[in-house]
């Protein structure tokens, strides 16, 4: 089997070293159709793997202010990638987002029958029309939720928020990156199409977290809650908070760990990665 992975940031790489060998990172910007036949024409992958999209650096934030470059990337691009898909008959797969909903559907989670309900940022409602049109297509799709991973660095869930000054303290679902790559790669085996929640069963709130990451890795940090309220006034766009049901892919044979379990035993690896990294 081999991946042909579009897009070069940090899910592309997080796939691409899960898959190892199997797996190719290509250098093609995914608006040029004729550039993506080529390269598919070239590389004959099994599976197309699209990781690419604008995210915001350094937030969602920057979305509001690049609102045709991410219109481009998020909306545009995909369906280009897609009809160059559909044309040689290969099978793909697009990351898209659970922070398209707030809330958590009183208790019940969000399935991928829920319409989007969250619209408070130009980042999520470009993920949301994407995945609409999508879905027209035989297309899997991933929603993927603040990715949480055992290894320390700037696009991790865990190191980023350990930063802040202060934060909120909100239950969401969360995919745990292990957990999602395999995920992921079991529905690819079995041609799944259509939308997927890729979150670990539950919720947890921040403060949940925290306080694991004090109890195992840093006994040491301390940190401060502010609320939802205090935390808008700071920032350009809102931010998505939901859970979502996992009803879907367990439907499929597929089971993720209960997010409290994942994250513990993330945190561990996570303690560990960091003692190598200083010992170097
Ligand atoms: N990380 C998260 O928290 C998260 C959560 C949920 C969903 N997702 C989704 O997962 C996908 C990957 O996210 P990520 O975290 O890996 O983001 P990332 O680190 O910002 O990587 C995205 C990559 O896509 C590239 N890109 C943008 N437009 C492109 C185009 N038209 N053609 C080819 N490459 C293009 C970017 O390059 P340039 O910047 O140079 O354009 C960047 O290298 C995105 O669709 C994102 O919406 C991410």
């Amino acid at each position: 089997m081999k991946y042909l992975i579009f897009g070069k940031g940090y899910i592309a790489h997080k796939f691409k070293d899960f898959l190892g060998e199997k797996a190719v990172i290509s250098d093609v910007r995914i608006e040029d159709y004729s550039a993506i036949l080529e390269e598919l024409k070239k590389q004959q992958p099994d599976v197309v793997i699209n990781c690419a999209g604008k995210t915001g650096k350094p937030n969602v934030d920057w979305c509001e202010d690049n609102k045709m470059e991410t219109i481009f990337s998020n909306v545009v691009a995909p369906i280009i990638l897609a009809r160059a898909c559909e044309n040689l008959g290969i099978y793909m797969t697009h990351v898209g987002s659970g922070c398209v909903y707030e809330g958590d559907n009183e208790g019940n989670g969000y399935s991928e029958n829920d319409e989007p309900n969250f619209d408070g940022s130009f980042y999520s409602r470009t993920k949301a029309w994407s995945e609409d049109m999508l879905k027209e297509f035989p297309v899997l799709q991933l929603r993927l939720r603040m990715p949480f991973d055992s290894e320390p660095g700037e696009r991790n869930f865990i190191t980023k928020i350990t930063k802040y000054p202060k934060v909120i303290s909100v239950p969401n679902s969360i995919s745990v990156i292990e957990d999602f790559l395999k995920a992921s790669v079991k529905l690819m085996g079995k041609r799944a199409t259509g939308i997927f929640n890729m979150t670990n069963p539950g919720t947890i709130d921040h403060k949940e977290i925290l306080d694991m990451y004090k109890e195992i890795v840093d006994p040491l940090y301390k940190y401060e809650l502010f609320s939802v309220e205090e935390m808008e006034r700071i920032t350009k766009a809102r931010r998505s908070n939901c859970g979502l049901s996992s009803k879907k892919l367990e439907d499929e044979g597929i089971k993720m760990r209960p997010i409290h379990e994942a994250i513990r035993d993330s945190l561990k690896r996570y303690k560990e990665n960091l003692d190598r990294q200083r010992k170097v």
